[in-house]
């Protein structure tokens, strides 16, 4: 059976994401979404907000389980018994780190292979960052994210938008 990891913040989730996802389910027999938990970056989402709202949009794959993790993403790995990570690659800006993250985790165990996916070019420019900097200024996210991601981003900002302090 292949598993394969797709790892990462999603804070939040994205469509860009929700694609690298999809098409991830496709070629692998079991893909888990793992949340990195003990990440240094200050998150919007608690750790539970986001496996919730990751659960949400892919609860109509039946071959994707949701999770988390700390530490190391090739200990992890290993207690789940996956052999493969699955990434997203939007533009050549994402290359460099994420060649050094593939080699890094190469180094730690070769028999994990990483695996990487071009980006729709509809997404190539999204990124989480890009979508909490418009939300917080209440513009419309809905091409960006999915609805339920949309509503939690709204609470999430509500009365905080710079626009309302205006
Ligand atoms: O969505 P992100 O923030 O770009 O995801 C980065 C992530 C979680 C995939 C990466 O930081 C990671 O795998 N962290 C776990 C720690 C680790 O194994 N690092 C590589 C060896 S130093």
């Amino acid at each position: 059976m292949s598993i394969a990891v797709c790892p990462g913040s999603f804070d939040p989730v994205t469509y860009g994401h929700l694609d690298i996802i999809n098409r991830g389910a496709k070629v692998f027999d079991k893909v888990i979404v793992s949340v990195l938990t003990n990440r240094t970056k200050s998150p919007i989402f608690t750790v539970e907000e986001r496996l919730e709202l990751l659960r949400e949009v892919t609860k109509d794959i039946p071959n994707v389980e949701v999770d988390s993790f700390q530490g190391l993403l090739i200990d992890y790995m290993h207690t789940k018994g996956a052999n493969a990570i699955i990434k997203g690659l939007r533009a050549v800006s994402d290359f460099e780190y994420e060649m050094q993250m593939a080699s890094i985790n190469r180094l730690l165990d070769k028999k994990i292979e990483t695996f990487f996916m071009m980006t729709n070019n509809q997404f190539s420019f999204l990124s989480s960052s890009i979508v909490k900097e418009v939300a917080k200024y209440d513009a419309d996210v809905s091409s960006l994210v999915p609805p339920v991601v949309e509503q939690a981003l709204k609470v999430k900002f509500k009365g905080a938008s710079p626009k309302a302090q205006l």
